[in-house]
């Protein structure tokens, strides 16, 4: 498999992390926002990482100055058409993700991989916006966060992807230091599925905002179970409108199975504007 260009739409959380990854693997990167202001944040926040990489010695002054080459902020319309990849990590928005992917369909060339890093959208529904002759070429490439950092790539074979595709895409992962692993198109896939009750049993047992609640039941998890982070501290960074968004969606695809339900907390929480690190406020208080 041969990707030279990535265009990744959305440069958000994910989109930021992908597209700094893409450009780290030598690859040329095209990334758009519907917030252009927002995009060349991003752009800034991205050559920034680049920086203290080198400062510290994890990259060389070589390796960041092509990188940093490797990457540029587009608006919709002047994107290159004939990129090898598209990645789309924009809003967790059924609706939303449609309408872009009908867009890019009439834009991009016959070749171009169609991908979503959606977490818990069917990719064959995804596929359902664009026309029958690139259904072969759609299917889900769901990145962790953050992206630079985190190893395991979920491939998502929808019913109408060719196969084939998946399986290149597998082995082209593996060899640049992800581990990608096949997933079947069911919700949530296989992650974000066991991840649920992570989440949605933290959120039961302390079922009011209490901070010193989510700090034990983080602390618990960490130091007895042996998680990285605690369900708390994890949605922070994953940001509480995107993780109740998976919730929802994923708790809709099971047709309500009530292990899956969301928790009325992450209602009130994106309420409130309290969306996590990103917000500067979560279940915990950041430093923005
Ligand atoms: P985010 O809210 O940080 O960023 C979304 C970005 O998309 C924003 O900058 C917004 O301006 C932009 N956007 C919205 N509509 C657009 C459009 N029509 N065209 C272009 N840009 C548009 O969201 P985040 O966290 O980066 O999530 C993006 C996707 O990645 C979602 O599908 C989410 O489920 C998935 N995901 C999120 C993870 C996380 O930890 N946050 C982990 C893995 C996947």
């Amino acid at each position: 498999m041969k990707i030279n260009t990535v265009i990744v739409i959305g440069a958000g959380t994910m989109g930021q992390g992908i597209a700094q990854w893409f450009a780290q693997q030598n690859l040329t990167v095209e990334m758009v926002d519907q917030n252009f202001e927002f995009a060349l944040i991003s752009l800034n926040r991205i050559l920034q990482s680049f920086d203290k990489l080198e400062a510290s010695g994890k990259l060389s002054n070589a390796d960041v100055t092509l990188f940093k080459k490797n990457i540029s902020v587009k608006k919709i319309d002047e994107i290159n058409s004939n990129a090898d990849l598209v990645i789309e990590a924009i809003i967790e928005n059924l609706e939303a993700k449609n309408k872009i992917f009908a867009t890019l369909d009439t834009m991009m060339s016959k070749h171009t991989i169609f991908a979503s890093n959606t977490s818990s959208f069917s990719i064959t529904q995804l596929a359902q916006s664009v026309r029958e002759e690139r259904k072969a070429n759609f299917l889900g490439i769901h990145f962790f966060n953050p992206a630079t950092i985190m190893k395991l790539v979920e491939v998502i074979n929808g019913l109408e992807t060719n196969i084939e595709i998946t399986s290149s895409l597998i082995e082209w992962f593996n060899s640049k230091s992800k581990v990608a692993c096949k997933c079947s198109d069911s919700p949530g896939f296989i992650v974000n599925r066991i991840a649920r009750n992570f989440y949605g049993e933290a959120l039961r047992a302390v079922d009011t905002y209490d901070v010193d609640k989510f700090r034990e039941v983080d602390q618990v998890m960490r130091e007895v179970g042996g998680f990285k982070m605690g369900p708390f501290e994890l949605m922070d960074l994953i940001g509480i409108d995107i993780n109740f968004s998976v919730t929802e969606s994923v708790y809709r695809a099971f047709f309500d199975e009530a292990r899956f339900k969301p928790h009325r907390l992450q209602r009130e929480m994106v309420a409130a504007g309290r969306l996590g690190k990103k917000a500067g406020k979560g279940f915990f208080n950041y430093e923005t």
